[in-house]
């Protein structure tokens, strides 16, 4: 087992209601608030209108920044910045998915260091802090809410990116699953892809973890039961609070504790494609994981064949990656490109973009043959 520091600062309020907590979460830290969401989701769901009853019960000044993207993009985050620092906010309340708490990561630290989005990304800049960020999750998929890494992408690089830095942690995550009911069935899809592509991350990363290994399988064992359930029943409170505590779970850490790292080379390949097309995050991952690992079954049979026994009863390496790409198939998910109406025409474009960005794994290294390989695998 690796040496490890274990660290989750995040304060986490799950359950119905919980949203009652946040003036006593924010107070702390001042009374202005910039308030960032997306295209307007949490307009209809009712976690914008209490989170702006209880920052009002708080005496909070509130300014909003809307319009963050799916697939956030770095202009948002600069444009956030620059509204922060202009109404010296003393903190940011997120309310949506992944890509708002994540413009809101990168956001916090612009506005803390007054530094540019995509030099804090690219690591031009070493950050001094974050202004606190408070978040409100509306979907349960990327587990941003506890961790402290973000995705920004930039159409001027051709680049989509993650960075990590410990300042981006959240001080407080509201989790009410209630917010989620409203996630329609292809993004509840791909949410559950995406919790269990993190464990997957971990499973082929570096290193030996007996216990984290363990949680992976728990943890996707939680999703196979519960993913399809929720699939065919949307507005059940309960299986929505099991998917989104899962997705929590699968990546805060606890997944990883001892290892040398996790792997996330599909997740750096999925990028691709999502900054190619514009797919979401999740829909991306089933279309690469399977293609992935059927290039990766001749090099790590056995540690496929692992996880076949653990998940499916199955130890042929190629009957659990058919399983797995069912499970995301039946899901609603994408597995070929076909499925995202991209074909073998579009191959060339996806590797030069894979290419240029010199997408690898952090365990599992991948040369230009392996990604052509690996997307030809995808068609
Ligand atoms: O923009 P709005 O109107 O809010 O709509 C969003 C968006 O269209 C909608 N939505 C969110 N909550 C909803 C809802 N619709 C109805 N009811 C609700 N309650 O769902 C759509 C997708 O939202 P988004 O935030 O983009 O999804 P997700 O949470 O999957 O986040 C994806 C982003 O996170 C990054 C991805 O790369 C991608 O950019 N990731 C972040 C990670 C992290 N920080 O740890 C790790 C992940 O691996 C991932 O890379
Ligand atoms: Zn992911």
């Amino acid at each position: 087992m690796q040496n490890f520091i274990a660290y989750i600062p995040t304060q986490l309020h799950f359950g119905k209601g919980v949203i009652k907590g946040l003036p006593e979460a924010a107070l702390p830290f001042g009374k202005k608030v910039l308030l960032m969401y997306g295209k307007g989701s949490v307009l209809k769901n009712g976690s914008y209108d209490n989170t702006i009853e209880q920052l009002k019960i708080a005496g909070m000044e509130i300014f909003e920044y809307d319009g963050i993207k799916s697939n956030p993009v770095v202009e948002d985050v600069d444009a956030a910045a620059e509204l922060g620092i202009g109404k010296k906010v003393d903190m940011i309340v997120a309310v949506g998915g992944g890509s708002v708490i994540d413009s809101a990561k990168i956001t916090a630290i612009c506005i803390h260091d007054r530094a540019k989005a995509w030099d804090v990304v690219k690591r031009k800049v070493v950050p001094t802090g974050a202004i606190p960020l408070i978040t409100v999750l509306t979907l349960a998929a990327t587990g941003t809410e506890m961790n402290s890494v973000a995705v920004l992408q930039n159409h001027k690089t051709d680049e989509k990116l993650g960075y990590g830095h410990l300042s981006m942690y959240p001080k407080h995550s509201f989790l009410d699953p209630g917010y989620t009911l409203s996630v329609p069935a292809n993004y509840t899809a791909f949410g559950v892809v995406d919790l269990v592509a993190h464990c997957l991350e971990a499973w082929f990363g570096a290193g030996d973890a007996s216990l984290s290994d363990r949680f992976v399988i728990a943890i996707i064992k939680e999703a196979m039961e519960f993913g399809p359930q929720l699939m065919d029943n949307l507005s059940d409170y309960d299986l929505r609070a099991r998917i989104m505590w899962a997705a929590t779970n699968a990546l805060n850490g606890l997944t990883s504790y001892g290892r040398v790292s996790g792997d996330w080379a599909v997740h750096g390949l999925g990028h691709v494609l999502s900054y190619l097309y514009d797919t979401p995050h999740g829909a991306s991952l089933s279309i690469v994981y399977p293609a992935w690992l059927r290039i990766m079954k001749e090099r790590i049979p056995e540690r496929i064949s692992q996880l076949g026994v653990q998940l499916f009863n199955e130890n042929d390496p190629e009957k659990t990656i058919f399983k797995l790409e069912t499970f995301f198939s039946a899901l609603g998910s994408p597995v070929r490109l076909s499925d995202i109406g991209k074909n073998d025409k579009d191959i060339e474009e996806i590797i030069k973009i894979m290419n240029y960005n010199r997408v690898s794994g952090m365990n599992m290294r991948l040369n230009e043959d392996d990604r052509r390989r690996i997307a030809l695998q995808m068609i």
